[in-house]
């Protein structure tokens, strides 16, 4: 079978001939129509994550065929039965073992999914991850309510875009921050209240002005900005933290976190109930992932590169076969 394989930190991704994938019967086959890119891919090719081996096949996202059915797959393995955090084994597909940049892979049959019916094979794929983890920072961890004033740092991003959605979805007043102004008024037209530019304290000043503060601020970015977002909770309010992009907080007020009460909560992918119930409910609110744009699975090299500068909006999607 063809797939992009990882020969080496910072080599280029090369588009080979591969074995298919041993497995056992508790594994499935999985013939995958399309995969979806992670900003852990790009980190694992810059050599930024642990226990690398090469070669072999990146990818956590995918959706395909398995016995006829069209399906999904969940990227979390061995969760384990705490829903507060993963076991000791816990691992995400596509590092340790061979993901999704591939037209077969073997997962393990308990984490193979039925497709949302709405969804096309190339919107299906952008979900797993990134779904999975909006919805546990989201709802699990921060318990978004209808009515909440909620704000999503960076939409642009994937799990951000999807946390946007989610909450629109639930009736909660929703705003954005992005680097970029034609990505709020994307995220607007998608249903968030409005927006501020990250990148000036004036324009998030005015933000906060305008929306009264938030209950529940969802982020991945960290760094120099996340002060700003403290200043801009309301007392009582939630934090949900899922990734650390612009390093770390820095100048933060400590006395902002305990005079207003402040919860703050780090989250990372979700237990498999929670993927179960992401799916269901973006089938409920027939949600519909953002494809940024799709690329054929050799031109995997040139996906890297859009998502190294963040000019998405949404996901960067690899089209595999059409099955
Ligand atoms: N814990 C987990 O389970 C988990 C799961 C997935 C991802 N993550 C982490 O979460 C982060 C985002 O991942 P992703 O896959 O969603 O990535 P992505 O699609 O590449 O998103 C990156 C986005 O981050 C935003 N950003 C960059 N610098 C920012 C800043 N200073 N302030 C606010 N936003 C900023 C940008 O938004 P604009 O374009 O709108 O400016 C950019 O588009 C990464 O660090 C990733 O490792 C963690």
């Amino acid at each position: 079978m063809k797939a992009l394989l990882f020969t080496g930190v910072k080599e280029p991704l090369v588009y080979t001939d591969v074995d298919l994938p041993e497995h056992d019967d508790t594994f499935g086959l999985v013939r995958l129509r399309a995969a979806a890119l992670n900003r852990r891919d790009y980190w694992i090719t810059l050599g930024l994550y642990p226990d690398l081996r090469f070669p072999s096949i990146l990818g956590s996202d995918g959706c395909g065929e398995y016995e006829g059915q069209e399906v999904v797959i969940n990227p979390s393995v061995h969760w384990g039965n705490d829903p507060r955090f993963y076991s000791d084994d816990y691992f995400i597909l596509g590092m340790a073992e061979d993901g999704t940049f591939a037209e077969q892979v073997a997962v393990r049959k308990k984490n193979i999914y039925p497709k949302p019916a709405h969804l096309t094979a190339e919107q299906a794929a952008a979900l797993p991850l990134a779904g999975l983890t909006a919805y546990r920072v989201l709802f699990s961890r921060c318990q978004a309510r209808a009515n909440d004033k909620v704000l999503i740092s960076g939409v642009g991003g994937g799990v951000a875009l999807l946390a946007c959605q989610f909450a629109i979805a639930i009736g909660a007043e929703v705003y954005v921050t992005s680097g970029s102004e034609e990505k709020i008024e994307k995220a607007v037209a998608l249903g968030a209240k409005g927006g501020a530019n990250y990148k000036s304290p004036e324009s998030m000043k005015a933000l906060q002005k305008r929306s009264g503060g938030f209950d529940v601020v969802i982020d991945s970015a960290g760094g120099d900005g996340f002060n700003q977002l403290l200043k801009m909770c309301r007392k009582g309010a939630r934090i949900g933290v899922y990734g650390g992009t612009a390093g770390a907080w820095n100048g933060v007020s400590v006395p902002n976190v305990f005079f207003k009460q402040l919860s703050i909560y780090g989250s990372t992918m979700g237990a498999d109930a929670e993927f179960g119930q992401m799916l269901d409910f973006v089938s409920e609110y027939e949600i519909v992932p953002v494809v940024d744009r799709v690329f054929d699975l050799k031109d995997g090299n040139e996906a890297l590169q859009v998502m190294k500068t963040s000019r998405q909006f949404g996901k960067i999607v690899l089209r595999i076969a059409n099955l």
